[in-house]
């Protein structure tokens, strides 16, 4: 029986072993051969002139030009040890997002009454969204391995409220705790220290986290297993004490973690292999407390942020400017974050508009992790 197909395919092989061994002479003859196969070809094009091969499994690296992999790939020259604590920013308040409105809202939303913990909430990310559990009702306890910045950041708070929402009959209880979350009897202790001081806990966000970039052959051990400690051991370790106090309490209540869009996606162009893998934890540890803690009435979800412009980005766009360029080209929205952008986010998953949600990750990326 005539076979066009095994014709065209014969054609090919032949082809290719002749304009390939013109390519590099030094290449071993079996890379040459083609194999014969019966199934058709995806591109049913004639073999001569035929770039397209060039770009498939078939070609050489870098055969069909430098661009290969250019937009898909981590570059090890990328590196960025996490800054000492005297070398980062305080952040502030945001102004405007907490005063009186008379647009109508659900009342679901509203956190009056609850008491929300939140951990690396002096700055960056935490404190943002300490400022919108407050703004929604709550009284909160910051809880921070820098304990002055944790009590100017409370401070802050209070007075920012103070100043959006003048003749207010009752401030908010924001109060400063120490803790290394990466430590159960620092987790053990804070958590016994802000029951004293507000008598329950109903919320937890956990913030507390870091990145750095290192390619894997090169990262230090010791800063793995420290960054593992923070974003992976510290997450758990509060969620535990928090869900332990609520059984006790026999109440409901609404955990959230913060992963990262990297718990999902590798990013590039910045090596970060134990951060990825430490926040894709974070995720699914949200998901399988949600399952194990349904019963108590506890919900456990997750948010992973995308590119979000902290004293943390900041600090890795200042020492590779060309970043910036590439990370919002690949962002469908073309922009990255602000903390502020998650304060919705937070609002919703602590208050009772979610409660149905649970073991969810609520993607706040610009879009990043859907292309
Ligand atoms: N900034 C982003 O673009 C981004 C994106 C995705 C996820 N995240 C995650 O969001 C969280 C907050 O990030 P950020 O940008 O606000 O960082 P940040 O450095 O501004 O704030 C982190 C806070 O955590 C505290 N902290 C660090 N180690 C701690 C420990 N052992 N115990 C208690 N507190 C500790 C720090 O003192 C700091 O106040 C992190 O988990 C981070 O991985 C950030």
């Amino acid at each position: 029986m005539f076979r066009p197909q095994l014709l065209r395919q014969t054609a090919r092989a032949v082809f290719s072993q002749t304009s390939r061994s013109n390519f590099k002479t030094t290449r071993p003859a079996i890379r040459t051969v083609r194999n014969f196969s019966h199934t058709p070809y995806r591109l049913q094009r004639e073999p001569k002139n035929d770039d397209v091969d060039a770009a498939t499994t078939s070609g050489e690296p870098g055969e069909s030009g430098d661009h290969e992999g250019q937009f898909a790939r981590t570059d090890k020259s990328v590196r960025v040890e996490y800054p000492e604590e005297e070398d980062l920013p305080s952040s502030q308040p945001v102004q405007g997002r907490g005063g009186f409105h008379f647009k109508r809202t659900l009342a679901s939303f509203s956190l009056e009454g609850r008491v929300g913990v939140v951990t690396g909430g002096a700055r960056g990310l935490g404190l943002v969204m300490s400022q919108a559990l407050v703004a929604s009702g709550a009284d909160v306890a910051i809880v921070d391995l820098n304990k002055e910045e944790a009590m100017r950041s409370a401070k802050g708070l209070v007075e920012t409220f103070k100043a959006e929402n003048p003749g207010v009959e009752k401030l908010p209880k924001v109060t400063a705790h120490f803790c290394d979350v990466s430590s159960p009897t620092s987790v053990n202790q804070s958590v016994a220290e802000i029951l004293k001081e507000h008598g329950k806990i109903d919320n937890l966000v956990t913030s507390a986290g870091f990145t750095e970039n290192y390619d894997a052959i090169s990262y230090p051990h010791d800063r793995m297993q420290k960054l593992w400690g923070v974003n992976v051991d510290g997450t758990y370790l509060f969620a535990v004490a928090v869900a332990k106090h609520l059984m006790e309490r026999k109440a409901q209540g609404s955990i959230i973690f913060i992963g990262s869009m990297s718990g999902a996606i590798v990013n590039v162009p910045q090596p970060q292999a134990p951060y990825n893998a430490a926040k894709a934890a974070v995720r699914h540890l949200a998901a399988s407390l949600a399952v194990e803690w349904a019963h108590a009435g506890i919900r456990v979800n997750c948010i992973s942020p995308g590119y979000m412009l902290t004293a943390l980005t900041k600090k890795i766009l200042d020492d590779n400017p060309d970043l910036q360029k590439q990370w919002t080209s690949l962002i469908p929205q073309g922009k990255m974050g602000r903390p502020e952008d998650l304060m919705g986010a937070v609002t919703f998953l602590a208050s009772d508009a979610s409660n149905y949600v649970t073991g969810a990750d609520l993607r706040v990326d610009g879009g990043y992790t859907i292309t």
